[in-house]
């Protein structure tokens, strides 16, 4: 077989992929007609598949010190690739695969002139990706304090403007001391005047360094921000269908929504508890300096203080868990009222509705105030030793000062201006135990949603095939979680590519569970899948799901024009192809007939189409990357006969080339198909084309004589009244 350059650099980066742990499929690389991809496509190509990949231009030198693990590929200037085993500095020579061998072997070296002569200078460089194995880590305390403790360089300068600030703030009570021991006990004019400005400046260092904090702390804010964005978002995507179907919007909406409290947490309250301790750890010293006495009657009671506060951790805790509880109730109705607002209105249900939220805000409230009533105790039962603190240390200066001691009225003014700034951190600190409480509250509830199973543990891993279409069942039985029942039991059929496969059956018999099955929506099914005779679960998630078409009876067309909700963010496509899908879903007709055409605006909802159009733009919607595979579960169920009739139209023209599961409890839809098969109860009835399932198979008889009684009746009518009218 004869292989171009290029097919020989994209065998070289395949290979050199699978190594570092993902399998490439040529059908994902973007290339413009006729164009070589460019470094930077083949980069984009790798990176696709879950691994870290990047282009980049090297000279020798630098190329002899690409020790670390990874595959690097050189890309050569007659257009093939090859992969570098290893640099050998010592002899100066790098040692290379031989791209056109694909045998194991030690491969040649080669030296500085002679890959001068080859190398084009660029190279890709390929590693397992760091950020998707983090993306695997628990959502937990840890997880936070990783990312904020990456902040390290802005935390490290917070840290250091506060140990300022604490010094800083101590100069006006220092000042104070010496205006009222010197100046006013000597009358020293100078000194006043010096006081005058340090008072000045302290003045406005303390304003610049207050302003830096913020500023710090906001920039600190951002990012934790972002990186918390990112990972709870990708995190969430990753979650598979089935624990959204199983939990409630409102439930994860809420939870999802505590990450704005855990970020506000550790940038504001965690942060400014850090800060304070700093200055305790700082001013503490200080104050003994000043007056022992003095200093001890602060610290002890801070200590009651501290004691007050944290023997309410717990009742508070136990009540602040309640009140999340119905906070929580409160948001699923609020969630549920949006999403069937229609129903509810066109129902009238206003009122239960409002009930039911009546009694649960009710209810949150409730908790609400017992949480209020509890917490207020600690404070209302701190507060006066808070005020002792300061008020205290004049009188235990005024006595110790007439006992003798050496205090001079200006130390105790100063010694109270310091300790009324420990009371305040002392406070604060003792309640941050309480705060961590609702932290953990916080973090737990997030954790809750995100640390669920996701789809799959490696993005990248897994097979990528390039399909054609067959389908395999062999003894496929499948029970949805938390059920008892078997949803499918025992399926076998084999259909070959290009098939239109027909599902009937009662509601409940197991049709839609097929489909989900085959896209990996539901992956603990005993027995085998294949396509095209590879295992589904050794293929990759993606890509399997990239291959399929899927239209569903109520189908979401997101807020956009028609353009975007056809091309559905799909990077590489163009108008030309929104065209071209939605002539082949019938849909180009309406389309061209609406003001703007393609720029018309759908709302959320789409009130502005009708429910056949709406049908035809997700069927174009599914068409639009040319799908191997296309489901149709019960797409033409809730339309019109006309628009039914329109779709069931373009079928034939769409299943060309393609392999199409349809589900359909309208038979009528679905004689053409080359195989119908017939469910019941999850066990597979039958299996044939539609003449021959009238003859064997009852279920399939009765259904088609039920759906076709009125043709019958007008057959036999119009027979009879043929016969008459021949008779007279
Ligand atoms: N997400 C789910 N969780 C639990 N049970 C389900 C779920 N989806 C379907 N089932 C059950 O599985 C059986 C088959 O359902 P389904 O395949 O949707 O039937 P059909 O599409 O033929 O109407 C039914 O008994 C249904 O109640
Ligand atoms: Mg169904």
């Amino acid at each position: 077989m004869f292989l171009t350059p290029l097919d020989l650099r994209l065998r070289t980066i395949t290979t050199g992929a699978r190594e570092q742990g993902a399998d490439l499929s040529r059908e994902d690389l973007r290339v413009i007609q006729g164009e070589a991809p460019s470094p930077a496509a083949l980069a984009d190509w790798v990176t696709q598949s879950g691994l870290w990949c990047k282009a980049a231009q090297l000279t020798w030198r630098q190329l002899l010190k690409m020790t670390a693990a990874g595959a690097v590929i050189l890309l050569m200037k007659d257009g093939t690739a090859a992969a570098m085993i290893r640099p050998d500095p010592v002899r100066n020579v790098v040692w290379l695969k031989d791209p056109e061998v694909e045998t194991e072997q030690d491969g040649v070296a080669v030296d500085e002139l002679r890959l001068s002569q080859l190398w084009s200078g660029e190279v890709l460089l390929i590693r397992p990706d760091r950020q998707a194995r983090a993306d695997n880590e628990p959502w937990d305390m840890m997880w936070i304090a990783r990312v904020a403790m990456a902040e390290g360089a802005i935390i490290g300068d917070v840290l250091l403007g506060a140990v300022v600030l604490s010094f800083v703030s101590m100069v006006p009570a220092m000042i104070v001391m010496i205006v009222i021991d010197k100046v006013m006990s000597y009358k020293v004019l100078a000194t006043l005047w010096m006081s005058i400005v340090l008072v000045l400046v302290v003045l406005l260092f303390e304003a610049l360094l207050g302003y830096v904090r913020r500023q710090l702390s906001n920039i600190m804010a951002l990012r934790l921000d972002l990186k918390m964005n990112l990972f709870v978002f990708k995190r969430l995507l990753g979650l598979p269908i089935d624990y959204f179907e199983r939990t409630p919007t409102g439930r994860i909406s809420y939870l999802i929504g505590q990450t704005v409290k855990v970020r506000g947490f550790v940038t504001g309250k965690l942060m400014n508890a850090i800060l304070d301790l700093l200055n305790l750890v700082i001013v503490l010293p200080v104050l003994f300096w000043m007056s022992v006495p003095m200093a001890w009657m602060v610290v002890g009671l801070g200590g009651i203080m501290a004691m007050i506060i944290s023997s309410f951790i717990k009742p508070v805790r136990r009540i602040y868990h309640r009140w999340l509880e119905f906070e929580v109730q409160k948001n699923i109705v609020l969630v549920e009222t949006l999403h069937g607002i229609r129903t509810i209105k066109s129902l009238a249900l206003e009122p239960a509705q409002r009930d039911m939220w009546d009694r649960r805000a009710a209810d949150a409230a409730y908790w609400k105030r017992r949480l209020d009533d509890i917490s207020n105790w600690p404070e209302t039962l701190v507060s006066p030793f808070d005020t002792l603190m300061t008020r205290g240390v004049l009188l235990v200066g005024a006595y110790l000062s007439i006992s003798g001691a050496e205090v001079t009225s200006g130390s105790v003014v100063a010694f109270m201006m310091i300790a009324n700034r420990v009371s305040t951190p002392l406070v604060s600190l003792s309640k941050l135990l309480q705060d961590i409480e609702e932290l953990r509250a916080s973090v737990m509830m997030v954790g809750l949603v995100l640390n669920n199973r996701p789809e799959t543990t490696t993005p990248g891993s897994g097979l990528r095939p390039r399909f054609e279409g067959g389908i395999i069942f062999r003894g496929v039985k499948f029970t949805y979680p938390g059920t008892k029942s078997r949803a499918l039991d025992d399926i076998s059929f084999e259909v070959p590519p290009g098939t239109v496969l027909g599902l009937v059956g009662r509601s409940g018999s197991g049709k839609s569970t097929i489909t989900r099955l085959l896209q990996g929506i539901n992956r603990e099914y005993e027995g085998q899948i294949k396509i095209d005779g590879v295992d589904l679960r050794e293929i990759n998630l993606a890509h399997l799901r990239r291959s399929f078409g899927v239209v569903l009876q109520e189908n979401f067309l997101f807020r956009g024009t028609v353009r975007d909700n056809l091309l559905a963010g799909r990077t590489g496509l163009t108008l030309t192809d929104a065209v071209r899908a939605a002539r082949l879903a019938g849909a180009e007709e309406f389309i061209e007939r609406m003001q703007f055409g393609y720029e018309t605006m759908v709302e959320e909802g789409s009130p502005n189409l009708s429910g056949g159009q709406r049908q035809r733009l997700a069927i174009a919607r599914a068409l639009i990357h040319d799908p191997r595979i296309l489901i149709l579960d019960e797409a033409t169920s809730a339309l019109d006969p006309e628009s039914e009739a329109l779709v069931n139209a373009n079928i034939s023209r769409i299943a060309a080339n393609r392999t199409m599961v349809i589900v359909s409890h309208r038979l009528s839809s679905l004689v053409d198909s080359n195989m119908i098969m017939v469910l019941d109860r999850g066990k597979m009835v039958d299996i044939g084309p539609h003449t021959q399932l009238l003859e064997t198979c009852t279920i399939y008889r009765q259904l088609w004589q039920q759906q076709n009684r009125h043709m019958e009746s007008f057959r036999s009518g119009a027979r009879a009244a043929l016969a008459t009218s021949v008779g007279s």
